[in-house]
């Protein structure tokens, strides 16, 4: 694995990329392909892309692998999406480890099949100490799920004394979220030209800058990741401040 130094005309990446993968189905259909193939090329250009975020020396990298509204799918898409994950997680897992990649899982994952839950258990125990790129894969996964449950919680806690009206805050209340003691997203990019946030990191991308591409995700490649954070570069972040 190719390590850059970051000097002073290299401006630093983006430390979380988040990215919504779209387009495979599309990327199928332009072939005459079923659905699923589009699924399976989506699999290699995520493995090329958790490469280059590691060559990128990006700190942690979220993609958007099925969301809580994918069940409204045909069951045999649901199947084949399930099964790639698991073959995903089967495959790969050695070689992540062996990367120094942290494997993290958002969403609510734990009511997939038993067997994914164990191997996603699995996954995320091997390489928790692990210091390299955080591959974050969101399942199951949608904001305002997440938003409700983390609301019900605080609530919950409140009304049994453990937390006070004065303790909830933005920090406290992000504690909350699936993604606590992941830093918010500085970049999200979504693929195949559609322009929304379909229920993803809502509250955590407040403050990113959103890029979209043309590229059909199966197309996607270490150039387009390359691309969206030189687009990132040139971008002037405020924070709601006026610039000066
Ligand atoms: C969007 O394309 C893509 C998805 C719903 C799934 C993304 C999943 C993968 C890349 C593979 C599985 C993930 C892992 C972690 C192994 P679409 O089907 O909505 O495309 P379309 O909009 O062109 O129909």
């Amino acid at each position: 694995m190719s390590s850059p130094s970051h000097d002073t005309d290299t401006p630093p990446p983006p430390a979380h990329v988040a990215i919504i993968m779209d387009g495979n189905g599309r990327w199928a259909k332009a072939r005459g392909l079923p659905r699923v193939a589009g699924h399976q090329r989506g699999v290699d250009a995520l493995r090329g892309v958790v490469e280059a975020g590691q060559e990128m020396e990006i700190d942690f990298l979220t993609l958007y692998a099925f969301s809580s509204e994918n069940w409204k799918r045909p069951p045999t898409e649901v199947d084949d999406l399930m099964g790639l994950l698991r073959l995903y997680l089967r495959r790969e897992l050695r070689e992540l480890h062996r990367n120094g990649v942290r494997i993290r899982f958002i969403g609510e994952w734990r009511k997939l099949a038993p067997d994914i839950v164990k191997l996603i258990e699995d996954a995320q125990n091997t390489t928790d100490a692990n210091t390299g790129l955080t591959l974050v894969i969101a399942v199951n996964y949608g904001s305002h799920r997440e938003i409700v449950e983390a609301t019900r919680t605080i609530a919950a806690a409140v009304a049994d004394g453990a937390m006070t009206l004065e303790d909830i805050d933005e920090a406290s209340f992000a504690r909350h979220l699936h993604t606590d003691g992941i830093p918010d997203p500085d970049l999200v990019i979504r693929t195949s030209g559609e322009q929304r946030l379909s229920n993803f990191l809502l509250w955590q991308a407040g403050y990113a800058e959103l890029v979209f591409m043309d590229v059909l995700w199966p197309d996607f490649t270490k150039q387009s990741l390359q691309q969206a954070v030189d687009e990132f570069h040139q971008r002037e972040r405020r924070y709601g401040a006026s610039s000066g």
